[in-house]
């Protein structure tokens, strides 16, 4: 009877270990501790053992049924457990006002030339691309920069191989342009140049430039004058004054270097100018060698070009006072903008 008692067991864990349903469950529990269970059977039968096996057999009875019992009533919390709904996290306020997700911005560089090409733009100038990779022709030759120009040397201009570069000045887009087209030409070309130069608060391997550069019949100093006039107004705001001084480009004749009153300290002199003035750009009427480089005809056209830093440009207007801000990606600066 000992090893009906463990082959009863067995079975019986056996059975509740598979447990799927309530049904199921119940039909187990009547099945062996009902009233006409199997357990109960087994008690009856008790008083028919001989009297002397009868203390063991209703001890390992007792144990059995405490042991079904107990796995029974595990079997019937798991299965409630199963069939609770599952939690589905906090509950939702729907009339709560939402939380914004963070939104990014352009990056001040970008913002600045946007606003620049605005500018151009509504004067009729229209936006050109030209390769950040560069043969010499594009960014010296053509541009009348003699053999012997310093910035022709190993370490003023990144050279790739032979006479490829990293183009040292967004100037590469005037020959390109004039390449294809035939004038009436308004273009501004912004972009990125390269320059080996050791990185300081104004220096950088890498910055941006915009180009610009009109070319048509008739096309004068005085041209120049005024449409650098109305961008400075427009961008550094109505009272900004413009001086032009004397200087030279091997592709302009004659070549200047443009500075603005200080929109800053309007022209009276701070730690961002100086004196008052701030140079923004270098400009100048288009030398005839570089419209022979382009198969133009220098005697019918002429034209006008000039070249500006947009980190020096944007670092003038924001007063930023290092270079290295715009390249760090730190939040705190950019999150300004
Ligand atoms: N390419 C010159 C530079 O990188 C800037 C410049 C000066 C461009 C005078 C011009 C210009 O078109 O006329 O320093």
């Amino acid at each position: 009877m000992k090893a009906e008692l463990q082959g009863i067991k067995a079975e019986a864990e056996d059975e509740l270990r598979r447990i799927g349903s309530p049904d199921e469950l119940e039909t187990l529990r009547v099945k062996y501790l009902g009233r006409k269970g199997i357990l109960s059977e087994l008690l009856a039968k008790i008083p028919s053992l001989p009297a002397e096996q009868r203390p063991e057999m209703g001890r390992l009875l007792n144990e059995l049924k405490k042991d079904i019992t107990s796995r029974y009533e595990g079997a019937k919390t798991a299965l409630l457990d199963m069939q609770r709904p599952k939690a589905v996290g906090p509950v939702q306020d729907v009339t709560l006002p939402g939380r914004r997700p963070p939104l990014g911005h352009k990056h001040p560089l970008i913002q600045t030339i946007e606003d620049i090409k605005d500018i151009f733009a509504d004067m009729g100038f229209q936006v050109a691309f030209g390769p950040e990779v560069e043969l010499e022709f594009y960014n010296f030759e053509a541009l009348n920069i003699p053999l012997d120009h310093p910035s022709r040397d190993d370490f003023d201009t990144f050279y790739l191989k032979d006479d490829v570069l990293l183009r040292s000045q967004t100037s590469t887009v005037q020959i390109r342009i004039m390449e294809k087209q035939r004038p009436p030409i308004r273009i501004i070309a912004p972009g990125k140049v390269f320059r080996p130069d050791t990185v300081d608060a104004t220096h950088s391997f890498m910055f941006h430039q915009i180009e610009g550069l009109m070319v048509e019949e008739g096309v004068t100093f005085g041209h120049l004058k005024g449409v650098l006039a109305l961008f400075a107004q427009a961008y550094f705001g109505p009272d900004t004054r413009m001086r032009f001084r004397p200087s030279f480009f091997p592709f302009t004749e004659p070549s200047a270097e443009v500075e603005i009153s200080c929109s800053l300290c309007k022209g009276k002199g701070c730690s961002t100018c100086g004196s008052g003035w701030m140079e923004i750009l270098g400009a100048g009427m288009v030398d005839p060698n570089v419209f022979k480089a382009v198969g133009y005809d220098a005697e019918k056209y002429t034209g006008f070009a000039f070249g500006m830093g947009v980190e020096r440009i944007a670092m003038l207007k924001y007063g930023i006072d290092d270079i290295r801000l715009f390249f760090e990606n730190d939040m705190r600066f950019l999150s300004q903008f």
